[in-house]
């Protein structure tokens, strides 16, 4: 059985977090190989709930938030032999319960299109992206 708890990003081991992310599949498209980068992301994340597994991390939801009005999800990922068993779900939830009045905002990835649908999200028309300046 998994559990999901919050944690202290700063506190994570982060070759365990890109390994996770290799293991979901999220790798391919977050910069995982960029040791600083992706230890930044991991560090500057101010709500992250993993899920164990006997110890094992194999999954992760790591969002920026002001806790009161609006979280931004940046990255959801299960490792892929524990998808489809309601992980990805319990994380959400997790997410939901430690800001209950933020909106929970998110850009899918071409995978996981489908995904949010079904379990409460609504697509937002007016969506507005302004790429990052470099890499
Ligand atoms: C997307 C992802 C996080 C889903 O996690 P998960 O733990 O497998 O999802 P859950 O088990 O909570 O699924 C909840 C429901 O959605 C369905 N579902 C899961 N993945 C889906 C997908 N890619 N498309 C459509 N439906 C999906 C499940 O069958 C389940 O349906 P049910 O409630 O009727 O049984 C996981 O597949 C993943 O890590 N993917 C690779 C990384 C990625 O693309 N992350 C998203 C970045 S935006």
């Amino acid at each position: 059985m998994w559990k999901c708890e919050v944690v202290d990003g700063t506190e994570l081991d982060v070759e365990e977090v890109a390994a996770l992310y290799r293991a979901s599949t999220l790798a391919e498209r977050r910069p995982v190989e960029d040791g600083a980068r992706f230890a930044g992301m991991v560090r500057g994340a101010n709500l992250v709930i993993t899920a164990r597994a006997a110890g094992q991390l194999i999954g992760i939801a790591r969002s920026l938030t002001d806790g009161v009005y609006a979280t931004y999800l940046s990255d959801l990922a299960v490792d892929q032999a524990f998808q489809r068993q309601g992980v990805g779900r319990a994380l959400i939830q997790a997410t939901r319960d430690a800001a209950p009045q933020a909106s929970l905002v998110l850009l899918a990835a071409p995978a996981a299109v489908g995904y949010y649908p079904r379990i409460g999200f609504t697509q937002h028309n007016s969506a507005w992206v302004m790429e990052r300046a470099a890499g």
